[in-house]
């Protein structure tokens, strides 16, 4: 990857629906402190609420269709390219990329997921710790491998659940913790670089 001093590193976000992480990632690239700049928006969905903060912000964004994995992935890939970008993050992205996607692309890709990973992969994560009576949930944001939810870990922060939690509540209480860690995650991910 190249990073020029004084450049920013060159990110696109893939969404696929509310987009409030994509929304507090865009405010942060618009600090001087921060080391990336939204270079484009991808998204699967066309009703994708979050694609409004794109059309806010004046960010070039695309929806491609999922249908044919295929077909769609080298569309995806193809953009990135057009667009130089040096890493990815998936911030609600309902789609699990390929293996090929993975070793075409050669460049980062980041995620953020809420739950305290390894614990709860996959979906339906409130639901599980609710059901487990867990004490603690949080989100963490990682590197995607081929393996889901499994890739190295760049940030995580814990939250405790209260008495009366439900399934709502975790949720807003979760995605509060999200909105401050992914930035943080992209920046220290970039710094170590
Ligand atoms: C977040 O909770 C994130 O951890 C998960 O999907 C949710 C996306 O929310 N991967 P939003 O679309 O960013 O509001």
């Amino acid at each position: 990857m190249e990073k020029l001093i004084g450049n920013k590193t060159k990110i696109a976000v893939f969404i696929s629906g509310r987009g409030s992480n994509l929304n507090s990632l865009i405010k942060n690239s618009r600090s001087k402190n921060s080391f990336f700049k939204i270079q484009l928006v991808i998204s699967n969905n066309k009703n994708a609420k979050g694609l409004n903060y794109a059309k806010k912000y004046k960010i070039k964004f695309y929806v491609i269709k999922y249908y044919n994995l295929k077909l769609a992935e080298k569309k995806t890939l193809n953009l990135l390219k057009k667009f130089s970008v040096d890493v990815i993050c998936l911030a609600g992205f309902m789609k699990i990329l390929s293996k090929n996607f993975i070793k075409k692309f050669n460049k980062p890709i980041l995620n953020i997921h809420p739950s305290l990973l390894p614990k709860y992969k996959g979906l339906n994560t409130h639901y599980r710790v609710l059901k487990n009576k867990d004490k603690y949930s949080g989100s963490t944001v990682h590197l995607v491998t081929q393996k889901l939810d499994s890739g190295k870990i760049i940030l995580q922060k814990k939250i405790k659940l209260s008495k009366l939690e439900n399934i709502k509540s975790l949720e807003q209480k979760i995605l509060k913790v999200e909105h401050k860690i992914y930035s943080a995650a992209v920046n220290k991910f970039l710094s170590n670089l």
